[in-house]
């Protein structure tokens, strides 16, 4: 996600910035930019490394010592240098950077052009530049926060103007925002690895506070202007474990990440009102997707089983028939494409070699395709003639964990989306959005047990072989949690249809040779517990991952762990959590390097 830094003191700023950028470098980011007051302000911005951003200010030789810098990870808008930050007002006298999303930014842009001002970005953060300019009386705090009262969405914020060169203002809601309180200095940043070298005493921003820096002290308000007391906390932190939030792994991190993931996807889209899906990007309409007679899925590894998800969802929805492909299967079948065939390519990263070479093999014999992408602007979003973008922030552990669940999550948005364009009914698909927004606190209910987990891991981590069974939506969930283990604890791990064991699998079973069981309560769960008398009739181990309120799987299983209930579609966000905790919890165990295994790439960008 985007990085902040701040400044305001009698140092050089420009230098403090920039290493404050380069400590925020993990958490991803496509561009960057500073903002600098001294005699005039000046901004300069670079896409791309910070090393870019520093040769363009080399040259910059006023003495800066008030200052603003941010890295950007692209939500809205291509990584391009017009749309890195700080964005200006058109008066240039105010720069802004930003972390979060600005839901209502459409209608604010809307206004805000039709009063005159001028945008050149496409993002959502200019806006708040203008809203500034537009507030602007002379009262630099006033002027945010009066803009901010008409702002919907989330914000860590800051602000500094040309002629007022003794203060920052910056604000909060929703994205973090930490001030450093230095002696004669103050400093901000989006977390403390920025500022941990020049202070360790910190004031942690609270939504909708408002904070005022000048070279002396810092003053702290609500959104209604009454002043706040708010103490200093100490940091006692190292960097390392700053930049993993304070967890031991990215991977960790990542997993606990997902219910604020989730929700930064399902922001401004969807909508249980309306029983739709507000996309903005599909560049698909009625009438096209009225001639499309089906719809190939093409992906790779983790996103391959979002992949086998989104069928299920697609034709349960969007009632259109679907197919999934491994892309590096696909591109090499000369398979049968038509104008009437709408290709999706779901990626993480956006650059694997396979998936892009699928899609281009699609659009060369008429496809319409669409992407399902989380690096925004990456080689495969920019390829697709539409798509969405999953919003999951940038994923530094090679396991895939959020990326998935914000796969899934947006693929049930594109299913409702494209079957209220169909037969689906406005009911059913408010249902399965309402569902679907339940679904970052069920996932926080699950992360809650992750001690449990760990238990039940030291119970598993010595045997060397396992199978993950399920049913209908669960088999795709049993191949993520088998592909979940063995990519970062090395343990021989194998996903499948649990009704496919008796064609050859159970011949494997013995006390040995362990089975893990997704069976949520659904019409094939007395099914599924026949295979798991099976196993257990072959002194084969199992563990359950099963719905609260099902007591009688305690009766058969040797360990559960129970899920909330949920609907059919989203039971597969909440079925995968225990299982990247159970893989995590496993290969910690074993010695393993979660976040970086063995052989493995985040990016597979090679055949
Ligand atoms: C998942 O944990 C793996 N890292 C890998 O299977 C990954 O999902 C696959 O390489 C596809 O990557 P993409 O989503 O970036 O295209």
């Amino acid at each position: 996600m985007c990085g902040i830094v701040g400044y305001i003191g009698s140092k050089n700023a420009k230098e403090i910035l920039i290493s404050g950028l380069k400590r925020l470098e993990y958490r991803g980011y496509d561009s960057a930019g500073v903002a600098l007051t001294s005699d005039n302000l000046d901004v300069v911005k670079a896409v791309g490394k910070i090393v870019n951003l520093e040769e363009k200010i080399n040259g910059f030789k006023k003495e800066a010592k008030i200052g603003i810098a941010h890295t950007r990870w692209a939500t809205h808008g291509a990584p391009t240098e017009i749309n890195a930050h700080p964005h200006m007002s058109c008066d240039k006298k105010i720069a802004v950077v930003h972390n979060g999303i600005i839901e209502n930014y459409a209608d604010l842009k809307e206004k805000l052009q039709r009063k005159g001002y001028k945008f050149s970005s496409e993002t959502d953060t200019e806006v708040l530049a203008h809203l500034i300019e537009e507030n602007f009386k002379g009262d630099l705090l006033k002027a945010v926060m009066d803009s901010l009262s008409v702002v919907e969405g989330t914000y860590g914020l800051a602000v500094i103007h040309a002629d007022q060169k003794d203060k920052i203002v910056v604000a909060r809601n929703g994205s973090p925002l930490v001030i450093g309180v230095g002696k004669g200095e103050n400093f901000i940043a989006s977390d403390v690895a920025a500022i941990l070298s020049y202070t360790d005493k910190v004031i942690y921003l609270a939504d909708k506070e408002v904070a005022l820096l000048t070279l002396k002290d810092v003053n702290i308000f609500d959104l209604t202007s009454r002043p706040l007391k708010k103490e200093i906390s100490k940091i006692d932190w190292d960097l390392e474990a700053i930049e993993k939030g304070g967890y031991d792994h990215f991977m960790l991190k990542e997993i606990m990440d997902q219910p604020q993931a989730i929700k930064n996807g399902l922001a401004g889209r969807a909508s249980v009102k309306d029983g739709n899906v507000h996309l903005g990007g599909i560049n698909i309409t009625a009438k096209e997707f009225a001639s499309v007679r089906r719809i190939v899925i093409t992906a790779c590894g983790t996103s391959w089983h979002a992949g086998l998800i989104g069928e299920f969802l697609l034709e349960k929805l969007a009632g259109i028939p679907t197919e999934v492909e491994y892309a590096s299967e696909f591109r090499y079948r000369n398979p049968i494409i038509d104008p009437g065939t709408l290709l999706i390519a779901i990626s993480q990263s956006g650059e694997t070699a396979d998936t892009l070479a699928a899609l281009r093999e699609a659009k060369q014999k008429g496809a319409k395709t669409l992407g399902i992408i989380n690096v925004v602007g990456s080689t495969i979003a920019r390829e697709v003639d539409g798509g969405m973008y999953i919003h999951a922030g940038p994923e530094i552990g090679v396991a895939s964990t959020k990326a998935f669940t914000c796969q899934v999550s947006s693929l049930i948005m594109l299913s409702v989306y494209l079957g209220r364009m169909r037969n689906l009914s406005m009911s059913e698909a408010s249902n399965v959005l309402q569902e679907l927004l339940l679904a970052p606190e069920k996932i926080d209910e699950i992360l809650q047990q992750a001690q449990k987990i760990k238990k039940i891991a030291a119970k598993y981590c010595k045997y060397s072989d396992f199978l993950y069974l399920g049913r209908n939506l669960s088999y795709p969930v049993a191949l993520e949690g088998a592909l979940k283990l063995k990519e970062i604890s090395y343990i021989h791990a194998e996903g499948y249809p649990a009704a496919e064991m008796k064609h050859g699998p159970i011949a494997l079973i013995d006390p040995d040779f362990p089975s893990v069981f997704i069976i949520p309560k659904n019409n094939l769960y007395e099914k599924t517990i026949s295979n798991i008398e099976e196993i257990k009739a072959r002194s084969g181990r199992v563990l359950a991952i099963a719905e609260e309120g099902d007591n009688f799987i305690q009766n058969l299983a040797d360990d559960v762990i129970y899920i909330p209930k949920s609907h059919e579609v989203v039971s597969p966000i909440l079925s995968t959590i225990p299982l990247q905790l159970l893989s995590y919890f496993i290969a910690i165990m074993k010695g393993c390097d979660v976040d970086k295994p063995r052989n493995l790439a985040k990016s597979v960008t090679v055949e």
